[in-house]
């Protein structure tokens, strides 16, 4: 039931069902009473001045002399009229038409009003008064076409309340449509828009005021709702980005820190080393000077001068990672004879299954650097990316590019390979001394951590994008616009990484 009524149009429909409910039957009897009161006084009005007529004939003739002549007159009565019954009672004398209703009987007193008795007969009775002779008329009409036509109007009126019923109702059926139809149409609207379809304006077709205002406060509500909804999810998206890069720096901080630590520590311990390399590799030399050419002691001496000079190889090395070098040296550098330089050296080593390509851009100015360390650094990162394509071979970009993007420009130098890459938990530690994922004799792990120390003091940063299988890049970014003069080494610049 309460589904039935759920909806505007069933709603309208039943109260209107109600109304008619109560109405309709107060309607019909009211006008079956007056149909049926005009009906029976237009049948009294009838009958009785017929009776007149026929009372009159009976007066004014003669016809209460001769019973014979009072016969037809009574019979002329009934078959002029509704007659149903007609008698002359004059001084005991009875005179009665046969032409009336078989079976009727007089009652002892006329009707009052039509449908008394049960006989279907209306009574009147006439007192005659003809030359002092007393008589009394009775005269009798069927009452049944009365009935009958009451009847008949009865139905008709209920035929006519029927088809209005009926149509009120329709009415009531299509009116409720009407009128739900444009809350419907909102209603289909707002759900799209609660799915997501935010720009779908809030509206309905028509032209009903409530509706068209109602539709406007939504389409209001909907507009600050989606407004609120976009400030929130740029909000969520500014604040993620500023967590993702409140971890990077926690990140690079972490790893700065660690580096610096192992710097000193290596520094220090290098520094340590070559105080103790020094007089070794002297008293050698003096001793290999004294020493008979050829002799074995000549060969062992020669054996303990080469091995001390390796290890002054890797405690310089050591020692450019933790930045003790002359500064001194910096100045303007074109990249393109850095790398024009590099690539000479370079493209003698590889093999033809390595593609050495290079990409040099218009215009790059100048950076501040060291022509030697410049081509140490390009040569550690082609080393790095000739023996990640080894196996496989593969290609080797070299190029230098401009980010204009940024005031000053930075100038990025970068070697790229297609070699077999690097996972994440290697690029994290890539930079650190002696890092190194080679079998132990072909690699000392300080290859990046020279070419970081190097960078680091031109005032440039080492960034690598790398993934397993997919090759490494290698970013050295220099700022530009610094003079020599005013480079400070003390400035750190930030030792960068990214990783896809
Ligand atoms: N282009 C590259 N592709 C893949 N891995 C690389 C690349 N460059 C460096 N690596 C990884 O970084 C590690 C450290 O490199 P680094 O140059 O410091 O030392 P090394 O090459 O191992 O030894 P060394 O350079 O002293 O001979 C390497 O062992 C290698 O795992
Ligand atoms: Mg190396």
């Amino acid at each position: 039931m309460a589904r039935l009524t759920s909806t505007l149009a069933s709603r309208i429909s039943l109260l209107m069902l109600l109304a008619h409910g109560v109405l309709l039957p107060l309607l019909f009897f009211g006008v079956m009473h007056v149909v049926e009161r005009s009906q029976v006084d237009q049948f009294l009005e009838q009958v009785r001045g017929f009776a007149r007529v026929v009372a009159d004939q009976f007066e004014l003739g003669d016809a209460l002399d001769s019973p014979e002549r009072s016969k037809a007159l009574l019979d002329s009565a009934i078959l002029r009229g509704d007659g149903a019954y007609a008698e002359l009672r004059a001084g005991g004398r009875d005179i009665r038409s046969e032409l009336g209703l078989a079976g009727v009987q007089r009652p002892p007193h006329q009707d009052l009003d039509v449908g008394q008795g049960d006989d279907e007969v209306y009574f009147i009775m006439l007192p005659l008064d003809h030359a002092g002779r007393q008589a009394e008329l009775w005269l009798g009409f069927d009452e049944r076409t009365l009935t009958a036509e009451i009847a008949e109007a009865r139905s008709r009126v209920l035929a006519v309340l029927a088809a209005y019923f009926a149509s009120t109702m329709v009415l009531a059926l299509l009116v409720g449509r009407w009128l739900s139809r444009p809350l419907t149409e909102l209603q289909q609207r707002s759900r799209r828009v609660a799915s997501g379809d935010y720009a779908l304006h809030l509206a309905a077709t028509t032209s009903l005021r409530e509706v068209v205002e109602l539709g406007r406060d939504l389409d209001r509500m909907r507009g600050e709702l989606v407004g609120v909804s976009e400030r929130l999810r740029q909000e969520i998206v500014a604040k993620e980005a500023v967590e993702s890069e409140r971890r990077t720096l926690e990140v690079q901080l972490r790893r700065r820190h660690r580096l610096e630590t192992v710097g000193t520590l290596a520094g220090g311990v290098a520094h340590e080393f070559n105080n103790a390399l020094v007089p070794i590799i002297l008293y050698t030399e003096s001793l290999l000077l004294d020493a008979p050419e050829g002799s074995s002691d000549a060969e062992q001496l020669q054996g303990v001068l080469s091995a001390a000079k390796r290890a002054r190889d890797i405690v310089r090395k050591v020692l450019v990672f933790s930045r003790d070098f002359d500064s001194t040296r910096l100045g303007p550098v074109r990249l393109e004879s850095a790398v024009d330089e590099a690539l000479k050296l370079f493209t003698a080593l590889v093999p033809a299954s390595i593609d050495v390509r290079q990409e040099l851009a218009a215009d790059i100015p100048t950076v501040l650097a060291d022509q030697g360390l410049l081509t140490q650094l390009i040569m550690n990162l082609c080393t790095n990316a000739f023996q990640a394509m080894q196996a496989t071979g593969g290609v080797l970009t070299i190029g230098v590019r401009v980010d204009r993007s940024v005031v000053p420009p930075i100038v990025e130098l970068y070697v790229a390979d297609t070699g077999h890459g690097m996972d994440s938990a290697t690029v994290e530690r890539i930079f650190e001394p002696f890092f190194t994922t080679r079998e132990v004799g072909s690699g000392t792990g300080l290859g990046l951590a020279v070419a970081h120390g190097i960078a680091t003091s031109f005032g440039a940063s080492i960034v690598v994008d790398s993934n397993p299988g997919e090759g490494a890049t290698f970013r050295v970014r220099f700022p530009t616009g610094q003079r020599a003069d005013a480079h400070n080494l003390a400035a750190e610049p930030e030792p960068m990484r990214s990783a896809r």
